[in-house]
């Protein structure tokens, strides 16, 4: 890899079904850096075993995942994208930070509050330590760039603590990373259901459009989408709910299509039905192939381990370094 270029790692969730948020909130984000950094991006398989998924589904989520991925533009040939199982230099790094993370402020971490009231009878150490794993994931590759959500940004920080208290202690060795920010770039796709949220993995499924939805399932979800009777006032402020359709539809339609909804709307003269009409179109002309690429890849599993494990083989190139200084400036180096 070219070494002049800056290190942007990135994990991605392997539960739930990848849908707009993720793609234009995240995955478009990633395809763009692949050309202009090191990018190491990998499926978080070790951290999903937080919540105790089962066996046949593991590798069914990772390969899918994988695959969604690929068929929305991110290119295995040029970012290293990769399994964290796959990586044992990882756990190896978790484990040497875990001594200089504290208790009480795993405990503090929000993210971790909110699994003990959602799980509170599965509060197992791994969702504690769930921040010392993600800066291991990060700071195995010395990476400078993260790019992440906000819900992350509190784990960045911990990252880059866990970074400093190594160099202070061990002396210099992580760089410390940071969010990167796409600013105005990043798009928020809202709920189809009008009820302010964004589109989520989990919650509002009729509300929300996966990237493996059906033709027949994506314009269902968008012609039950929530509108009113129209504004009858000229020029008026568009609901948020109406607000959020434009949104979505500048994402996806051409421009023209927008500006003449637009313009009706102003003139109150816009029918929703319509409007849903256009947009589910355009809806499927967008996610159909995405779709279809990426279940060839999951019927062609050769392909995708291939390139897992050459992913694999370049990010252990990467974490192997850092593993060796990492023991060494602990003072593992006992056999030279
Ligand atoms: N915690 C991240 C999320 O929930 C996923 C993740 C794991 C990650 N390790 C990471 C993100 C390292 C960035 C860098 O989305």
């Amino acid at each position: 890899m070219n070494s002049q270029k800056e290190i942007v790692v990135s994990g991605i969730r392997s539960t739930g079904y990848l849908h707009l948020g993720n793609y234009f909130g995240a995955i478009r984000n990633y395809v763009k850096m692949q050309a202009d950094y090191d990018c190491y991006f990998f499926v978080a398989d070790y951290h999903s075993l937080t919540t105790h998924p089962k066996p046949e589904d593991l590798k069914k989520n990772v390969f899918r995942v994988l695959a969604e991925n690929i068929a929305s533009g991110l290119n295995p040939e040029q970012a290293v994208f990769y399994a964290q199982s796959d990586i044992p230099e990882i756990p190896e790094l978790y484990l040497m930070l875990n001594m200089l993370a504290y208790k009480g402020e795993l405990e503090k971490v929000p993210t971790f509050k909110d699994k003990v009231r959602q799980q509170p009878d599965n509060v197992n150490a791994g969702l504690l330590t769930y921040p010392v794993l993600m800066a291991a994931d990060i700071l195995i590759h010395r990476a400078v760039k993260v790019p992440v959500g906000k819900d992350q940004e509190q784990h960045l920080e911990m990252a880059r603590n866990f970074a400093q208290r190594y160099n202070n202690r061990y002396g210099e060795l992580f760089p410390e990373p940071q969010a990167f920010n796409f600013g105005s770039q990043l798009s928020k796709v809202m709920s189809l259901d009008g009820s302010g949220s964004k589109m989520s993995k989990s919650e509002n499924e009729n509300a929300t459009i996966y990237l493996a939805d059906s033709d027949e399932a994506i314009r269902k979800k968008i012609m039950k989408a929530k509108t009113d009777s129209g504004p009858t006032e000229n020029n008026s402020e568009k609901p948020a709910y109406i607000q959020s359709l434009f949104d979505l539809m500048a994402l996806i339609s051409p421009p023209e299509t927008l500006n003449s909804y637009d313009t009706a709307f102003n003139a109150c003269t816009i029918r929703y039905g319509d409007m849903k009409k256009q947009m589910a179109e355009d809806m499927v002309a967008f996610v159909a192939p995405i779709r279809e690429w990426a279940r060839q890849l999951q019927e062609d599993e050769e392909s995708l381990r291939t390139i897992l494990r050459r992913g694999a083989e370049r990010a252990r190139e990467s974490a192997s370094r850092t593993i060796s200084l990492a023991r060494k400036g602990i003072g593992i180096q006992y056999y030279s």
